[in-house]
Parts: C-alpha cells; structure tokens; sequence
C-alpha cells in the first residue's frame, strides 16, 4: 500500500483520533483557569453575515460584562467552518482535543449543528446553538442548549394574521432543509386550520439559488400571499426578483419568519420591503431600554452596524454561559454547567426568555412585525405579541 496517506483519508483518522482522546479528557474545570469558549461560525462564504453577527455579539457581551467570570479569565477563540459541516465537525474536535475548550457555541446552520452533535456527546462539553433553528436539533445531544429560536416557535402568528386579514390563497416557498421544512409543516399546518388555502409549495436550493424562476411561477398563480422562509444572508435576494417580476405591483404581499426582512439586510431592501408582514423573535426597533441599549452600543462598537437576530442569540448564549459558570462557582463539570442553563430566565435585547429545562431550548415572547420606513429607513416595527411560545409550537 502507498505510504502517502491520502488527505481525505488522513483527515478521517485523525478525527477517529480525536475521537478516543475525547473519552481522556478530564470533566472538571479547575477554579481559577481560563473558561475557554470555542466559537465555531461561518466567518466566510455566502453565510458569513452571519459569523460576523455573532461573533460582534460575542465580544460586546465580554466587553459589557467584563473578561473575567467567577473568577476565570474569559478566552473566546473564535473559527471560520465556512458554512461546511466536515469543516465544523473537524474544528469542534480540534478545539476539545487541543484547545481543550470547556464549551463550544455558534453553529451557524442546521447541518453544522448536527454534525457537531455527537462530538459534544462524547467530550460531554456543552454545545450552545446560538443560530441554528430546527427544531429536533437539541434532542441530538444532552448536552445542547438553544440560545436562539426554532422555526415552529416563530411560524404560527403571521399565519394566524394572514387567514383574519383578507388573506385566503397562499404561495409558500421555504429553503430546502431542515428549518425550510419545519417553516413550511407549521405555516400549512396553522394557514388551513384557519381556513386558508395553500395553492402551491415550493423548496428553494441552499446552495446558490436563483429566486427568478421560482418567483415567476408565484406570480403566474396569483395567490393573496407568498410565505417566505430563506435563512439569513438571502433575503435581499429574494425581494429583488419579488419587486423586479412585479409582484408587489400585482397585489401579491409577501408574508414570512423574520429571516427574510433580516435586520442586517433591511437597509439594503429599501422601499420594496415596506408592508412585509413577518412574525419573529426579534427585531431591532423592539421597545425597550434594553434593547436600546443594546442596538447602540452594538453600532458602536461595529461601524454603526445593525444587530438582527442571530447576534441576539450570540448575546443570550454569552449570558447563558456566564451565568452558569457563576452558578457552579466557576467549577462546573459539562454536565453540571448543562444543568445551571435548564430553567434559567432573564430578560433579553428581545424581551423576556426562559431555557425549558427539559427540551433545552428557548421559551420566549413572538412579535407580529411589519416593515415601515422611519426616519427614512426600514425597521420591522413590532405591532403584535404573543408571550411564552414554546420551541416546538407550531
Ligand atoms: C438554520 O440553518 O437552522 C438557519 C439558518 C439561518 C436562519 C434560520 C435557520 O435564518
């Protein structure tokens, strides 16, 4: 056999490697030594809006809260996965082997997080999804803690809007994987319940897609609506083929998840995106001192940059963590650190959240948002609320 091992090959092994020297590690964190966060994000390629959301978010949450925690010095190491699972997977089992990371947070999509999920298994170091939103992803792991929201959660009110506001006849087209396909079951599922009619469901590519096509074959069939589901970063694309096929003019509304008028991007629609009627989570025009606060020091400290939802669930997931390391007087096992987070609650930039201890996951306040311009720009100005919607809520 060739002595040169291929580097595919090569890396498998060294991954199996990596996989017997988690079983070694030693569970317990000394008081006193560095809390090592490793923070794995799409730092580049078409999601890395996202890594920089977040890993903004990260920093300020250090910045605001001080560098030390329970007596621990706080070292964010931060990686780029590039979007690629392999690649998340490879760094995860890097940052526990080498780095020897006490938890590891970010996951900037639902296959990242899914391939992570057997490493935080293992190493039994918590994983803190801060941006992926399927909703099955915290039962793949006991040692998963969602920080951000599940599509379910944040689908059913502006179903609900759509059937009590003359809407009878929807389009829905979702991204083709996991939060797509939650995003459509829970939208189908509320719409018909009301009495709406789904005329016709379409799934877009994650990779590259070219909205025009699809968004022909919408306006072709006339419905009242469109529903929307595209993850962070794809948005802006989508409104440009709604606004530049005319279908807006044709007195189609587009509706959806916050996704598609993500506040990074909304400056960037403009006026095409006034009268979007989306439900979510968050929003940066949400009224209170808290996120005020936030949103300014946030553009501060990033060139005027507006937060959107995923740097919410970078901030919440900082907090998460700080306060569980408080808990066990910064000398929490995984597993104990795992168990501070269940049931934890406090008041977020978005408003009030809770970690349902058994699911893992967010219980927190949705909005029912519509975009108007103000002070000459775009916000998703909240005009609805519903509070303590579960994760798996549909
Ligand atoms: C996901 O991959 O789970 C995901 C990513 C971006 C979003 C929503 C969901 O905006």
């Amino acid at each position: 056999m060739n002595e040169r091992i291929h580097p595919t090959r090569r890396r498998v092994l060294q991954g199996l490697a990596g996989a017997a020297a988690l079983n070694a590690l030693p569970l317990r964190a000394q008081a006193g030594e560095p809390l090592k966060i490793g923070l794995i994000l799409p730092m580049t390629g078409p999601f890395a809006s996202t890594g920089k959301q977040v890993s903004a978010a990260c920093r300020l949450y250090v910045q605001r809260n001080g560098d030390t925690v329970a007596g621990r010095k706080v070292d964010l190491i931060v990686k780029d996965d590039a979007g690629v699972p392999d690649t998340t997977k490879r760094i995860a089992q890097e940052l526990v082997v080498q780095d020897k990371v006490h938890v590891l947070a970010g996951f900037g999509l639902t296959p990242l997080a899914l391939a992570t999920a057997p490493v935080a298994t293992e190493a039994k170091v918590p994983m803190i999804v801060m941006v992926a939103a399927t909703a099955i992803i915290p039962t793949r792991s006991p040692f998963i803690v969602r920080s951000g929201f599940t599509l379910p959660q944040v689908t059913g009110p502006v179903a609900d809007w759509a059937a009590k506001n003359k809407i009878r006849r929807v389009y829905t087209m979702v991204t083709d994987y996991g939060p797509g396909l939650d995003a459509e079951k829970a939208f189908h599922a509320r719409f018909k319940a009301a009495g709406g009619e789904i005329v016709e469901s379409v799934r877009t590519p994650l990779a590259n897609p070219d909205f025009g096509p699809f968004v022909q074959k919408v306006k072709d069939k006339a419905p009242d609506a469109l529903f929307v589901f595209v993850p962070s970063g794809q948005g802006l694309a989508v409104m440009k083929q709604f606004e530049e096929r005319g279908l807006r003019q044709a007195g189609i509304r587009m509706i959806g998840t916050g996704d598609v008028t993500d506040d990074d991007l909304l400056e960037s629609m403009g006026p095409p995106a006034v009268g979007v009627i989306t439900s979510f989570h968050y929003s940066a025009a949400h009224d209170s001192p808290e996120n005020k606060a936030y949103v300014d020091a946030f553009g501060k400290a990033n060139g005027g940059l507006r937060p959107n939802f995923h740097s919410v669930g970078g901030y919440d997931g900082m907090h998460l963590i700080y306060e569980a390391v408080k808990k066990t007087g910064g000398k929490g096992s995984g597993e104990e650190l795992v168990n501070a987070m269940k049931g934890m609650s406090w008041t977020s930039p978005r408003g009030p959240v809770t970690i349902d201890p058994t699911a893992r996951d967010v219980v927190q306040t949705v909005y029912l948002r519509e975009v108007k311009m103000v002070g000459g720009k775009p916000w998703n100005v909240e005009f609805d609320k519903f509070d303590n919607v579960k994760p798996q809520e549909g």
